[in-house]
C-alpha cells in the first residue's frame, strides 16, 4: 500500500523523517509491501507527523505518529486502514479539513510536491494553459474581475497592479515573488512552497505572460531551507518539462525563474527593500513613488506579489474569475489562508472564504488555548497587527471590517495568547522589534522606536505616568504619519491596541490571575 508521510518542515521538526525511515525499514526487511511517498502537510499541525494510508475507501490518517509507533501500527493492520488508537479516520472527512474551502491549498498535502505527473493529474497547468490561450490584457482583466487582492497584507487589487506593469512599454520586465514571510505566526507561504511548488511556478508564469515579463525571482528568507531546496528542485524539474524556458508549453512565451535567498532582515519583506536586496545591495527602503510596477527591479517595470497571491492566480484562470469572486464578503473576495498559532490547542492552516469570524477560527478550529486557560487576546496580522480583546472576536475576517476596528488582517496570521500575557510587555516588544528591524532611513522609525521602548518603561515604572502616556500617544501619531514605510508606520498599531484594550497592564506590578 502507499503510505504518505509529510516532508513539510513542520512535520519534519517533530520526526516525520524518522517515521518515514521506520516505514521504509519495514518495507526493506520485506515484512510489508509499502511504498512511502512524501507529501506536503495538510496543515493540521497538532497531528504531525500525520501519515496517510491509501485504502479502497480513501486515505486514512494516523497521527501524531512517533517512529516507535510504526511496528505496532503495521502489526495492527495499518496498511488496511485498521483500527488503532492513533487512527483519525478518512482524512477528507476530518471535520477540521472538510469544513474548509481549499482553493490555493487544494493540492497541498494531497500530492507529491516534486512529481510533475502528480501535479498535472491533480489539475496542475490548467490555469496556465487557459492563460496562454488568452491575450495578456484578457488575463489581467480576469484577475481584476476575480477580486483577488494582494495577500502579502496590504490587499491591493492584483489585477490593477498587473495592468500598471502591462501598460509600461519597456522590453524588459520582471515578476518577483515575495517569499520573505517575516510576520510572526505566519507560515502559509512556506507550506505552499514546500507542498505545491509547481503552483507558484505556474502562477508566476501566468503573471509573466499577462504583463510581458521574461524573467522572475523568488525571494525566500534564509530561515526556510526546505522551501529554498524544494523551489530550486521544482524549477529544475519545470525546465525539464518545458514549463519554464523558451516557448513554454509550445507557446511563444519565454520565461525563466531563479531563487534568491534573503539574509534575515525583516525589512526585506517590504517590496522596495526586497528589490534592493535582489540587486545585491543592502536592504533599504526606497521612497515611493515611483512604485515598483513602473520602476522596480533594476529600474524596470516589475510585478511584486506575495506567494499566496501568485499561487491563487492559476485557480482563478482554471475555474474562471466568477467562481473565485463568488466567495467572500464585501470587497474581500475569495479565500484567505489563515494561520493559527501561538498558544492554541489546534494550530495550523485554515483556508476559508473571507467573512468567517475570529471567534470561529480560534474556538471552533483552534479549540482555544493549548494551556487550557482563557483566551485573553489575539494578535492578527503579524507583529505590526493589533491585539484584539474578547469583545472584538465576532469581527468578520474582512480587510475593511478590520481596518474600521483599527486593526488589520495582514498576511492572515492569528496568534493566540492566554490570560497570563502581559500587554505592557507586548507593547514594549512592538517598539523593540521596530528598533531592531528598522532600516534606519527615516527618523520617526529609527529614533521613534527606541524612544518608544523608553517611554513604555517609564509608564510601567510609574514615572510621570500621565505625561508619558501623552508622550507615547504623540510618538505613535508621529510614527504613523511620518514614517516612510509600514515598518515604522504600523508599529503604533499593536501599541495603541494594547493601551486601549488593556490599560490596567500599564499600571506596573503583576496582574492578579484567578
Ligand atoms: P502599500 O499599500 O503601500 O502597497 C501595496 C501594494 O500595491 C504595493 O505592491 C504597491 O507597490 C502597490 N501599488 C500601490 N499603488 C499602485 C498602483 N497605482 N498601481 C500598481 N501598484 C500599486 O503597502 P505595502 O507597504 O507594500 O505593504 C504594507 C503591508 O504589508 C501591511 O499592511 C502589512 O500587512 C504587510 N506586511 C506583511 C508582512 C509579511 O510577512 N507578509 C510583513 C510586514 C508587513
Ligand atoms: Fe526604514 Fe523604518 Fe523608515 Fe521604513 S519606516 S523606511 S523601516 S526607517
Amino acid at each position: 500500500a502507499t503510505v504518505y508521510v509529510p516532508r513539510d518542515s513542520a512535520a519534519r521538526s517533530v520526526g516525520a523523517d524518522e517515521v518515514a525511515a521506520a516505514l521504509q525499514h519495514a518495507a526493506t526487511r520485506g515484512d510489508f509491501a509499502i511504498e512511502v511517498v512524501r507529501n506536503g502537510s495538510r496543515g493540521m499541525l497538532w497531528l504531525e507527523p500525520m501519515i496517510e494510508v491509501v485504502t479502497p475507501q480513501g486515505r486514512v490518517g494516523y497521527g501524531p505518529v512517533a517512529p516507535e509507533d510504526v511496528d505496532g501500527l503495521l502489526a495492527a493492520g495499518l496498511l488496511d486502514g485498521a483500527e488503532h488508537p492513533l487512527r483519525l479516520g478518512l482524512v477528507d472527512e476530518l471535520p477540521w479539513l472538510a469544513r474548509q474551502t481549499r482553493v490555493t491549498f487544494a493540492r497541498v498535502g494531497v500530492t507529491d510536491p516534486l512529481s510533475p505527473q502528480d501535479y498535472v493529474e491533480h489539475g496542475g497547468l490548467k490555469g496556465l494553459r487557459a492563460a496562454l490561450d488568452m491575450a495578456p490584457a484578457d488575463v489581467v482583466a480576469a484577475v481584476t474581475e476575480s477580486g483577488l487582492r494582494g495577500r502579502g497584507g496590504a490587499g491591493f487589487p492584483a489585477g490593477i497592479k498587473w495592468k500598471t506593469v502591462l501598460d509600461c512599454a519597456d522590453e524588459l520586465k520582471f515578476v518577483c515573488c515575495n517569499a520573505d514571510e517575516g510576520d510572526s505566526g505566519t507560515f502559509a507561504d512556506r507550506m505552499v512552497m514546500e507542498g505545491d511548488p509547481f503552483l507558484l511556478i505556474e502562477g508566476m508564469t501566468i503573471a509573466a505572460h499577462a504583463v510581458g515579463a521574461s524573467e522572475g525571482y523568488v525571494y525566500i528568507r534564509s530561515e526556510y531551507p526546505d522551501a529554498i531546496a524544494t523551489m530550486r528542485e521544482a524549477i529544475e524539474l519545470a525546465r525539464q518539462q518545458g514549463w519554464l524556458g523558451q516557448g513554454i508549453l509550445g507557446s511563444p512565451l519565454d520565461f525563466d525563474l531563479h531563487v534568491r535567498v534573503g539574509a534575515g532582515a525583516y525589512i526585506c519583506g517590504e517590496e522596495t527593500s526586497m528589490l534592493e536586496s535582489l540587486e545585491g545591495k543592502r536592504g533599504m527602503v526606497r521612497a515611493k513613488p515611483p512604485i515598483p510596477a513602473i520602476e522596480g527591479l533594476f529600474g524596470k517595470p516589475t510585478v511584486v506579489n506575495n506567494v499566496l497571491t501568485l499561487t491563487t492566480v492559476p485557480v482563478v484562470l482554471a475555474d474562471g474569475p466568477k467562481a473565485y469572486q463568488d466567495l467572500g464578503v464585501g470587497r474581500s473576495r475569495g479565500t484567505q489562508v489563515f494561520q493559527l498559532g501561538g498558544n492554541i490547542a489546534r494550530g495550523g492552516i485554515v483556508e476559508t472564504a473571507f467573512g468567517i469570524t475570529l471567534r470561529e477560527l480560534i474556538e471552533e478550529y483552534g479549540g482555544g488555548t493549548r494551556t487550557g486557560r482563557p483566551v485573553r487576546t489575539v494578535q492578527v496580522g503579524g507583529p505590526l497587527g493589533a491585539y484584539l480583546p474578547e469583545s472584538q472576536f465576532d469581527l468578520p475576517m474582512d480587510y475593511e471590517a478590520f481596518a474600521e476596528a483599527g486593526a488589520m488582517l495582514g498576511h492572515g496570521g492569528v496568534v493566540v495568547f492566554d490570560d497570563t500575557v502581559d500587554m505592557a510587555a507586548q507593547a514594549r516588544f512592538a517598539m523593540e522589534f521596530c528598533a531592531e528591524e528598522s532600516c534606519g532611513k527615516c527618523t520617526p522609525c529609527r529614533v521613534g522606536a527606541v524612544r518608544g521602548v523608553e517611554v513604555i518603561d517609564k509608564i510601567v515604572a510609574g514615572t510621570h505616568r500621565d505625561e508619558n502616556l501623552a508622550l507615547l500617544e504623540d510618538l505613535c501619531d508621529l510614527m504613523t504619519d511620518g514614517s516612510l514605510c509600514a515598518m515604522g508606520g504600523l508599529t503604533p498599531m499593536p501599541v495603541r491596541s494594547a493601551l486601549a484594550h488593556f490599560p490596567d497592564d500599564f499600571l506596573g506590578g503583576r496582574r492578579l490571575l484567578d
